[in-house]
């Protein structure tokens, strides 16, 4: 029989039968206690270590029920001889955590490295944040949400309540939403051709899982939202960029060959145009033609300061060819993720079973919730009472900018959206942004050509009015 060096430490909060435990594990692992060695029976063991029979038996079970010992009826307790062999086990568990073993990755996973855009380090020093899109979450309904929530928390026991919806949503949240898409910005959707996403950015993905291959052409805008960009990149697509003109996509120059093109119609993101109604007709025609799928983001459409919103591109199609995108985090609250898109019939299927594999479904009471928020009308209130606040906001900064600035500042406002785009006359605001502490979002990386110098985004939605007063105050020289 072996020695067994087991060292318990009496004032550890570890129970005694997991010490035993661990230090059997613990050798058997790195080949210390070879596989077939008869182990002490618990009478030694325990009479060894001065410790309970009954701590040695609890250890000695939980290590017979792993698969560390095994018992032979009368014969003993051994460590398992179905054990791999020693050098293996070793390696394991003597894997140094500063040199990792190195993992083969998929093509997937090395364009997703070479993708993925690192935050920024000016952010932890910023006191005021102009470059962040969030929605002002201080003015959102909190107590009808609660309320909503509350409900449905009620009804989990209910038959029906979390009906399996293989991938696609909430039934009564699809129904919601189809409703809302129809009045709200005109697309011509039946509930059945919604599915519900965590956020936009899901939706783009299972779109370029269901249409593109490694080396298939996605045409974007550029400038274009990286989100997108980059995500369809790492899925292996050739991206083709096309120039966006002051009315939107230049349609001329959209490639032969593509199996998807991916717009911001309502409000280009980062240069804030709306496409016209010209192009659009044009994008369209363009597509069908092709059999090419239009992907309609339709990020933040619902914020038109001066009139009703412009009605989306899809509502012009035939509905075989674009797949419109839209999310509530943006308007309700980030931490939210409920987006949705609205694909063409012959796409329903094989985007909902791209969910149903990536990660079946999203949370049911979140869904049940927005259903009633969206059917009571909270939704389009709030949204109301926001476009009159962001408004607000808006005209703050660009006044401020105007009068703060002068000629060191040109503003494209369009009356779209949470942002305003600017350019300074050189790179000397944005350096006094730093040395101050207001965080500004360069154009830069929206760009894949050349981007304009000293050109920004504004974010003001999240922003107060006196905040923003105060940021641009600071982007002033001293004078
Ligand atoms: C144009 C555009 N599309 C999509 C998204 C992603 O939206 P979500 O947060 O709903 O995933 C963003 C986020 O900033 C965006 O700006």
């Amino acid at each position: 029989m072996m020695q067994v060096p087991i060292l318990l430490d009496r004032r550890a909060r570890v129970p005694l039968h997991r010490q035993i435990y661990d230090r059997w594990r613990e050798g058997i692992l790195s080949g210390r206690f070879a596989a077939g060695t008869r182990v002490p029976s618990t009478r030694d063991l325990a009479a060894m270590l001065s410790v309970a029979r009954a701590t040695v038996t609890t250890a000695y079970d939980q290590l017979t029920a792993e698969g560390y010992l095994e018992s032979a009826h009368g014969s003993g307790t051994f460590v398992s001889r179905a054990l791999p062999d020693q050098p293996a086990t070793r390696i394991r568990v003597a894997a140094d955590p500063e040199h990792p073993p190195r993992v083969r990755l998929s093509r997937f996973a090395a364009r997703l490295e070479a993708a993925y855009s690192r935050p920024d380090p000016d952010h932890a020093t910023a006191t005021i944040d102009l470059s962040k899109h969030s929605p002002d979450v201080d003015q959102f309904p909190l107590r009808a949400w609660r309320r909503l929530i509350l409900r449905h928390v009620k009804a989990i026991a209910s038959p029906g309540w979390d009906a399996a919806d293989r991938g696609a949503g909430h039934e009564g949240l699809r129904r919601e939403i189809a409703a809302y898409v129809r009045r709200a910005r005109a697309v011509r959707c039946e509930p059945s051709q919604v599915v519900v996403v965590n956020g936009s950015q899901q939706a783009l993905d299972l779109c370029a899982r269901v249409l593109i291959d490694a080396g298939d052409v996605a045409a974007i805008e550029d400038p274009c939202y990286p989100g997108a960009r980059q995500l369809f990149a790492a899925h292996g697509a050739r991206l083709h960029p096309v120039p966006v003109e002051r009315d939107g996509i230049a349609v001329s120059r959209l490639p032969e060959r593509a199996r998807l093109v991916f717009v911001t119609p309502s409000h280009q993101l980062p240069t804030g145009v709306s496409m016209s109604l010209a192009k659009r007709l044009a994008l369209l025609a363009w597509a069908r033609e092709r059999g090419v799928v239009v992907i309609e983001d339709d990020y933040d459409s619902e914020y038109r300061y001066g009139g009703e919103p412009v009605p989306a591109l899809q509502g012009l199609s035939d509905a075989a060819s674009v797949v419109y995108v839209g999310t509530f985090s943006n308007v309700m609250f980030p931490g939210l993720r409920i987006g949705y898109l609205v694909a063409p019939p012959a796409l329903v299927e094989p985007i909902t079973s791209a969910r149903w594999h990536a990660d079946r479904r999203s949370a049911v009471l979140e869904q049940a919730a927005l259903a009633d928020f969206l059917r009571e009308g909270h939704f389009e209130r709030h949204v109301r009472r926001m476009r009159r606040l962001y408004g607000r906001r808006r005209d703050v900064l660009t006044s401020a900018l105007t009068e703060v600035l002068g000629d060191e500042v040109s503003i494209s406002c369009d009356g779209v959206g949470m942002f305003v785009v600017v350019r300074f006359s050189s790179e000397r605001v944005a350096a006094r942004a730093r040395r101050q502490g207001v965080r500004l979002n360069s154009t830069a990386r929206y760009y894949l050509g050349e981007a304009p110098p000293h050109e920004y985004v504004l974010r003001f939605s999240g922003v107060g009015e006196r905040t923003l007063r105060e940021g641009v105050r600071r982007l002033a020289a001293v004078r």
